[in-house]
């Protein structure tokens, strides 16, 4: 063989690992509305950036005819690339080999993206499509599972990782994703569960489709499990690029810069009109958001699930923040299990990874009903006042309305080592609200007053002049500053500024206890 034949032979070696399961599936994959392993690498990275590792594995089962089927690379395409120019890992699950199932080389080629990943202080990205363990290799699949759970987890807090669910996610391979940050799922062609309608209907009974037990729908509405739906991959991969302008490679990395044209001393004078002079008034805080942050861009998070929270990331002045907010459009802006969960999970995010976290707060307290007792809200609000107490990143808090009662605690307050606390002159802080407050305090007198309605909304009045007021707790230094609203964008910008170089630790430990 001479160099030509060499060149030729290694080109065939291309060729063929490039061609998957064959020309026949890659068409099955097209109509059924989804793209190749490969065409999702090269649609997501910068272009001409992908530089594929262990192209030419193949599996070593030799059980029911495996022997004679081998595929190069294995049903998972690995390497590396650049997304606006900084480096990322990636695995693509390639469906048309082997229904893109999890072998031991597949697994080993996977945890060896991640070991890379982890030294190099880069973000891991998979991409998911698979029929789950390969079964002809038994066990041997299932423990390379466990060898990326293990990878999944210690990478946490090291490393953004991202999942996107882009077929089939079923058994205990839910689980890398589950592991990771963030997970996007697209509309009509990608599910997860853990177990599937056939099983389900044998053993519980129940008849579900796919969709409705683990479509996109379902995990960014109903279950929390997804954060990002897409209507078509195109759409997913872009999602990813977007996210991803947000975040540090890794750890000890600051989160990235981006110049903004947007005048850091831009007031909002609308803002003054925001919040209802009827305290029972809704309003939307993402207009508030949406005004102060640099060009009035908010990129959501979750924005389906638990609307009476709404989290995601923005800039200020050209440096990313993470923004966890009450919504008293929905639910009163109450904080319930599901939304305590969704910014708990938020806020640590953003605390591993060193962006500064703005809270706006408007909460009447926590959602009542047997319901929210017996699902152990006691529990999930814990998780947040943990989140929000552990977290170690600068914190800036503006209270535009109410903080009530325990709520109040919770929401990044002084007490929980917040650097700049604000509030609008809106603002209503106290240990509930004036009508709960007078029922208490004066059941007698209203069981005994001859107009026990006058009465009540005298003392309402009463009450909401002496304490539903931000003086009181400015006054004791809770709060460091009463601001106009139009001024929050400067003032936040300014507060970040003074804040940048904050150096703050916990005490030394192995970890924490979140009561989980
Ligand atoms: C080996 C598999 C496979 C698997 C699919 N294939 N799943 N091969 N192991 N797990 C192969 C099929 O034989 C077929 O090969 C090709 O992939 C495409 O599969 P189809 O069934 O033709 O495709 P489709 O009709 O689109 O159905 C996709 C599917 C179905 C829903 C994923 O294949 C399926 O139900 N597969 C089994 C899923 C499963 O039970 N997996 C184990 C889950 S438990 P050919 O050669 O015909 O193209 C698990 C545990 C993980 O994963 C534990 C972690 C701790």
């Amino acid at each position: 063989m001479d160099a030509d034949d060499k060149r030729k032979e290694l080109q065939r070696r291309h060729l063929e690992a490039e061609e998957g399961g064959g020309k026949e599936r890659i068409e099955r994959q097209h109509k059924a509305g989804k793209l190749t392993a490969r065409e999702r690498i090269h649609q997501l990275l910068d272009e001409n950036t992908f530089e594929e590792i262990d192209k030419f594995v193949v599996h070593r089962c030799t059980h029911l005819g495996m022997e004679k089927k081998k595929i190069p690379g294995d049903g998972v395409i690995t390497g590396y690339g650049k997304i606006e120019g900084r480096l990322v890992y990636l695995f693509s699950q390639d469906f048309t080999v082997f229904g893109g199932s999890l072998s031991e080389t597949y697994a080993a080629k996977i945890c060896k993206i991640q070991d890379l990943a982890m030294k190099m202080g880069a973000p891991v990205i998979g991409f998911n499509d698979s029929g789950g363990a390969r079964i002809q290799e038994g066990v041997v699949s299932l423990a390379g599972y466990a060898d990326i759970f293990l990878r999944n987890t210690l990478a946490s807090g090291v490393i953004p990782q991202i999942s996107a669910i882009m077929g089939p996610c079923a058994g205990g391979a839910v689980y890398s994703p589950a592991l990771t940050d963030f997970t996007f799922m697209v509309h009509k062609t990608s599910y997860m569960f853990i177990t599937g309608p056939d099983v389900l209907k044998a053993v519980t009974q129940e008849e579900v489709t796919k969709s409705e037990l683990g479509g996109a729908t379902t995990h960014t509405t109903i279950s929390g499990v997804a954060h990002f739906a897409a209507q078509s991959e195109e759409e997913c991969l872009s999602q990813i690029r977007e996210l991803l302008s947000f975040l540090p490679s890794n750890n000890m990395e600051d989160p990235p810069y981006q110049e903004s044209a947007d005048d850091p001393d831009r007031v909002d004078p609308q803002l003054d009109e925001l919040v209802p002079s009827d305290p029972n008034q809704p309003y939307d805080i993402k207009e508030l958001i949406v005004s102060v942050m640099d060009e009035h861009q908010f990129f959501e998070v979750q924005p389906k699930f638990a609307e009476n929270i709404v989290v995601g990331f923005a800039r200020l002045n050209g440096f990313p923040v993470g923004i966890v907010a009450n919504q008293p459009a929905v639910l009163a802006g109450t904080l319930d299990i599901n939304s305590s969960l969704k910014a708990a999970r938020f806020v640590r995010f953003c605390d591993c990874f060193n962006i500064p976290l703005i809270t706006f707060e408007d909460v009447p307290g926590f959602l009542p009903g047997i319901r929210q007792e017996h699902g152990g809200i006691i529990r999930s609000g814990a998780k947040l006042l943990y989140a929000f107490a552990e977290a170690t990143v600068p914190k800036i808090t503006v209270i535009t309305r109410k903080a009530y009662g325990g709520a109040y605690c919770v929401m990044a307050s002084k007490h929980l080592r917040t650097d700049v606390n604000y509030a609008f002159p809106t603002a209503e802080i106290a240990v509930m609200g004036p009508q709960g407050a007078v029922e208490i305090l004066y059941r007698k007198e209203l069981e005994e007053s001859s107009d026990p309605e006058k009465f009540k909304q005298e003392k309402v009045e009463e009450f909401r002049k002496t304490y539903a007021n931000p003086y009181i707790a400015a006054e004791r230094g809770y709060v460091d500053e009463i601001i106009e609203p139009r001024q929050t964008r400067t003032k936040l910008i300014r507060a970040l500024e003074m804040t940048a170089n904050k150096r703050d630790t916990n005490p030394p430990k192995k970890h924490g206890n979140i009561p989980l």
